[in-house]
């Protein structure tokens, strides 16, 4: 009998809280996977129309995924709030402002892939309320460093579905099996290599980037003789890294000048990961990211993650 979520309910101390949780993250990725495949006959590609606060343009399906999202969290019942990248405020779900969890979430990662049927993904991570249960969820709630983390993960909508998760006793992947309709335990206990791999960054900024990151690539091209892959969705670049080795960085630019990915939903969940899969999560001026202390929901910061030998030659 093949292991499914519910095996998450055995590991460790959080284990048996967080399964119902990554449960409705499970059920919202298979409803966006099914909107993701028919999205062409719905006239679901493009963009919505309006912006994220991050200034971008809002895809429909950013949207669309977002309002899924947020509908499995309310239906596990242990979700007080959720902090999404497609949303500027802190959503409280009502029914549901006693419950000890919120959940951080980029809802679909590496949007810009979708007009060209690349990979896309789902970020989330898991907090325990700081404020009374018996008190409104606040964003405050949400501004917890990585360090205090109970659970997080990625889905990956590739050529198959696989959800990515830990609850803080190492990294499972599971892979949705459409013939039972359920996620099974298809990579356990993964690992990320300490030889060979690749470096993934898009290198069309290099010019432009600060900490003087362009010589220090150039260093560890170098040193290792690394090849390049690089997809442009970070759930796909990480999870590439995670199994073959390697380092994935988006330094800080002239753009983009504290970074371009997200603290809270796209670098806390994914340096989780990759340091329960014994690799190394660095931020700059040498700061572990899950040590940053954040300050605001949607905060930027430049990121440096992968196999700690790599990430080690590359920030010198
Ligand atoms: P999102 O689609 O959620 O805004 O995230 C996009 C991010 C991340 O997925 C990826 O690593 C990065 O943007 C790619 O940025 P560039 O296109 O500038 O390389
Ligand atoms: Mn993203
Ligand atoms: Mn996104």
């Amino acid at each position: 009998m093949p292991l499914t979520l519910n095996n998450i309910a055995k590991q460790g101390e959080h284990g048996s809280t967080m399964m119902p949780v990554i449960q409705g993250v499970g059920r919202a990725a298979i409803e966006i996977a099914a909107v993701l495949r028919g999205a062409v006959f719905r006239g679901a590609l493009g963009g919505a129309g309006s912006e994220n606060v991050q200034g971008e343009q809002q895809q429909l399906l950013d949207v669309l995924s977002d309002e899924i999202f947020l509908d499995e969290m309310r239906s596990t019942g242990f979700v007080c709030a959720v902090g999404s990248e497609e949303q500027e405020e802190l959503l409280v779900i009502e029914e549901y402002s006693h419950a000890d969890y919120l959940v951080l979430v980029d809802p679909l990662d590496g949007s810009s892939n979708l007009d060209v049927d690349g990979p896309v993904g789902t970020i989330f991570s898991i907090v325990k309320r700081k404020t009374a249960n018996a008190d409104r969820p606040h964003v405050s709630d949400t501004l917890q460093s990585g360090r205090e983390v109970i659970a997080a993960g990625y889905v990956l909508y590739g050529p198959s579905t696989m959800l990515v998760c830990s609850v803080g006793e190492g990294v499972d992947g599971y892979t949705f099996n459409p013939s039972t309709a359920r996620f099974e335990l298809s990579h356990g206990n993964m690992r990320i290599p300490e030889t060979g791999g690749y470096y993934s960054v898009n290198e069309s900024n290099a010019d432009q980037w600060a900490d003087n990151m362009g010589a220090k690539l150039e260093n560890l091209k170098a040193e290792t003789g690394l090849g390049m892959r690089y997809v442009g969705a970070m759930v796909a670049d990480m999870h590439r890294t995670i199994l073959k080795g390697g380092v994935f960085l988006y330094p800080a630019d002239s753009k983009n000048t504290t970074g371009k990915l997200r603290l809270l939903y796209e670098a806390i969940p994914m340096g989780f990961i990759m340091e329960q899969a014994g690799g190394k999560s660095m931020s700059s001026d040498g700061v572990a990211v899950l040590d940053l202390q954040p300050e605001a929901l949607h905060q930027r910061v430049p990121v440096y993650l992968g196999s700690t030998t790599k990430v080690d030659i590359l920030l010198g």
